[in-house]
């Protein structure tokens, strides 16, 4: 497993996602992603499965020291009361006193940024929250998001087939992470023959190339979602193998304008798209 240390946090490059996992089939995907070996977690109070996760990291019997715990705020409570009321729910849910990492889930001109910040570095100093972080800000709402405080990452939609060039320059300026949500398209990874024909030669699969082509990148982190054991497992094989530089090419030349998530209340995306 490669590490990345941000803020004086040591991270997990490769995570387990969790939306659209829940009920009984969540826990028991979290239990098994613990087995597994995975020891960093993402969810939000928007999946409606934080109390699946939390069971999960009980069952496991792992520390809850060794595992990076991920947890979002949604679009309506961006105002410093419902963002602690948000926070301290998630800590309920999840059964643990205190958060790696809280997320804004998604910008929003609403609300002023700033009180929303300040309300994440209000918990950070007491103790609910360990670091404070960004999902879905476009490389303006970034900039703004770092002048104003310790952003740990921002997890946006990054996979080979959707290129993210501006907001990785401007994530290794700042010292931040870029954490690949979707890194297998949400499928689309599957029917890329690139992929597949690049995946014969090393003997994996195109999920596999297509983590391992994010995994080699400098400060990228990703966190790939499945319901299936088989494939959680197969998602953490990724260490075993180099892409050779030619590979990294191809996939580099692949068109980059597949964005699977773009919901109506999206921000406008700027300057790569
Ligand atoms: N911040 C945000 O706004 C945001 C938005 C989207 C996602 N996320 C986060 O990112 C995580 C991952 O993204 P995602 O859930 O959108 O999609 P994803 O991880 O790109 O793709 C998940 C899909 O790939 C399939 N899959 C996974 N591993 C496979 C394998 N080895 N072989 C074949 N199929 C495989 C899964 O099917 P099976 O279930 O059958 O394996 C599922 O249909 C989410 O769970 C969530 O934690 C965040």
């Amino acid at each position: 497993m490669t590490h990345y240390e941000i803020q004086g946090t040591r991270v997990p490059a490769l995570g387990f996602g969790t939306f659209q996992l829940t009920g009984d089939t969540c826990r028991r995907q979290v239990l098994a992603a613990l087995e597994t070996g995975y020891r960093h977690i993402d969810t939000a109070r928007a999946y409606d499965n934080e109390d699946q996760v939390g069971r999960a990291l009980e069952d496991s019997g792992v520390a809850r020291s060794e595992v990076f715990l991920t947890s979002k705020v949604w679009l309506d409570d961006l105002e410093p009361k419902p963002l602690a009321r948000s926070v301290e729910k998630s800590l309920r849910q999840l059964r643990t006193g205190f958060l790696d990492l809280c997320l804004i889930h998604w910008p929003s001109d609403r609300f002023p940024l700033d009180a929303s910040l300040d309300a994440l570095q209000r918990l950070r100093s007491e103790g609910k929250i360990r670091h404070l972080g960004v999902s879905n800000f476009p490389p303006a709402y970034l900039r703004r998001a770092c002048d104003l405080a310790p952003v740990f990452t921002n997890q946006v939609e990054y996979h080979p087939l959707l290129g993210q060039e501006t907001l990785l320059r401007l994530c290794r300026e700042n010292g931040v992470l870029l954490t690949a949500y979707s890194p297998l398209a949400q499928g689309a990874v599957f029917r890329e023959p690139v992929l597949r024909e690049i995946g014969k030669k090393y003997g994996k699969s195109p999920a596999q190339v297509a983590l391992r082509w994010l995994l080699e990148q400098d400060r990228v982190a990703a966190i790939p979602r499945s319901s299936s054991e088989k494939n959680l497992r197969e998602n953490f094989e990724v260490f075993d193998f180099e892409l050779a530089g030619e590979d990294i090419k191809k996939i580099d030349r692949l068109p980059k304008n597949q964005r699977q998530v773009n919901p109506a209340f999206a921000p406008d995306w700027g300057e790569d798209d």
